[in-house]
C-alpha cells in the first residue's frame, strides 16, 4: 500500500473547506488508491466549527483517511504536509479599502510562508485559493525563499472549468469534450478567457469551437463577460460566493500537477511568470500548462492576435499594480 500523502487545507473551517475536505478524502484529488491524512488549519473564533468539521470526517468514515490534524496551530498544522491548499483568508468587507484588505492577507501569506517554508515536506506543492489569490500566491513565494517557485501556484481551475461549462451549454456538447480553452492572468474580472484554441471532440476529430459556435460577437463580448462575472452571480443567486465548484476545481488542479494532464490537453494555472508571451516576469499569472511528473510547463508557441494582446496586456497590468500595492504594504 502507499504511505499516505499529507495535505493541508488552511480555513478549513470555511465554506470551502467544508465542501473540499471530504472530496480529499474520498480520494479525488490524489486518486482511488492514494491514501490520505488531512490537516485542517483555522483561525481560534473558528476552533469550535473545526472541531465540528473533524467529528463528520470521523464519522463518514472514509477508507482512505489515514488521520486528522485540526488545530489553530499553524507549525502543526504545516508539519510535514506534501500538499499545501490555502483557502483561509481575510474577505473583503463592505465600505474596506481595496489596501485594507490586502494588508490583512499580506500579513496572513508572509508567516504562513515562513511555518511553510520551515516545517513542510521538501517539494511541497502549494496552491494558494483565498483572494487575491495570484498576489497571495506572489507573497507566499516571496517569504518562502527556500520553496522551488514551480511549487507555488494559485487557482484559476475554477474559471477555466467555467469557460468549458459555458461552451459546453452553448454547443450542447458534454463538457468532457471540450478542451484547451485558456484563462490568462488574474483571478479577477479582468481574466481573459481565451478559446481561440479550444476544441470540441466529435466523431469526425477535433473541431475548433470558434467555427463551431459561429458567433464571434458572443466569443468576444457575452461568452468573455459571463465567465469574468460568474463569481458575482453565483454570490447574487446563493448569497454565498462559489464553494462546492471551488473545491472541485482545486482537486482538478492538484490531481492534474500531479498525476498529468491528458495527452493533447492544457489545463489554466496561475503560476510564476517566467516572460512568456510577454507577460512581465515576476508575477503569478494564469498561463495554459501542461503537467508531467509532478512538474507543470507553460504551453509555448500559441499564436495571439490584437484582440488578445490588449487583454493579456490589461490583466497584467493589473496584477502588477497588485503587486505593488501588496509591496507597499509591507514597508
Ligand atoms: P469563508 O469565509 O467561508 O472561509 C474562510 C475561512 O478562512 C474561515 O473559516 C476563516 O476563519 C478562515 N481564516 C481566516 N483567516 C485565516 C488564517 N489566517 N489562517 C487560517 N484560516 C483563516 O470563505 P470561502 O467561501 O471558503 O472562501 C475562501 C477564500 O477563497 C476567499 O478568499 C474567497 O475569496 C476565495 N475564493 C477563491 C476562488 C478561486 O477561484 N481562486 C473561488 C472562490 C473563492
Amino acid at each position: 500500500a502507499k504511505d499516505p500523502v499529507r495535505v493541508l487545507v488552511t480555513g478549513a473551517a470555511g465554506q470551502i473547506g467544508y465542501a473540499l475536505v471530504p472530496m480529499i478524502a474520498r480520494g479525488v484529488m490524489l486518486g482511488p488508491d492514494q491514501p490520505v491524512i488531512l490537516h485542517m488549519l483555522d483561525i481560534p473564533p473558528a476552533a469550535e466549527s473545526l472541531n465540528g468539521v473533524k467529528m463528520e470526517l470521523v464519522d463518514a468514515a472514509f477508507p482512505l483517511l489515514k488521520g486528522v490534524v485540526a488545530t489553530t496551530d499553524v507549525v502543526e498544522a504545516c508539519t510535514g504536509v506534501n500538499i499545501a491548499v490555502m483557502v483561509g483568508g481575510f474577505p473583503r468587507k463592505e465600505g474596506m479599502e481595496r489596501k485594507d484588505v490586502m494588508s490583512k492577507n499580506v500579513s496572513i501569506y508572509k508567516s504562513q510562508a515562513s511555518a511553510l517554508e520551515k516545517h513542510a515536506a521538501a517539494n511541497c506543492k502549494v496552491l494558494v485559493v483565498a483572494n487575491p489569490a495570484n498576489t497571495n500566491a506572489l507573497i507566499l513565494k516571496e517569504f518562502a525563499p527556500s520553496i522551488p517557485e514551480k511549487n507555488i501556484s494559485c487557482l484559476t481551475r475554477l474559471d477555466h472549468n467555467r469557460a468549458l461549462g459555458q461552451i459546453s451549454e452553448r454547443l450542447g456538447v458534454q463538457v468532457s469534450e471540450v478542451k484547451n480553452v485558456i484563462i490568462w492572468g488574474n483571478h479577477s474580472s479582468t481574466q481573459y478567457p481565451d478559446v481561440n484554441h479550444a476544441t470540441v471532440t466529435t466523431p469526425a476529430g477535433d473541431k475548433s469551437v470558434r467555427e463551431l459556435v459561429a458567433d464571434d460577437a458572443w466569443l468576444n463580448g457575452e461568452f468573455i463577460t459571463t465567465v469574468q462575472q460568474r463569481g458575482a452571480a453565483i454570490i447574487k443567486a446563493r448569497k454565498l460566493s462559489s464553494a462546492l465548484s471551488a473545491a472541485s476545481a482545486a482537486c482538478d488542479h492538484i490531481r492534474d500537477w500531479v498525476l498529468g494532464t491528458p495527452q493533447g490537453t492544457w489545463v489554466s494555472m496561475g503560476v510564476y511568470s517566467d516572460g512568456s508571451y510577454n507577460v512581465p516576469a515576476g508575477l503569478i499569472y494564469s498561463f495554459p500548462v501542461t503537467c508531467a511528473n509532478g512538474e507543470w510547463t507553460i504551453v509555448q508557441g500559441l499564436p495571439i492576435d490584437e484582440f488578445s494582446r490588449k487583454k493579456l496586456d490589461l490583466t497584467g497590468e493589473e496584477l502588477s499594480e497588485e503587486k505593488a500595492l501588496a509591496y507597499s504594504c509591507l514597508s
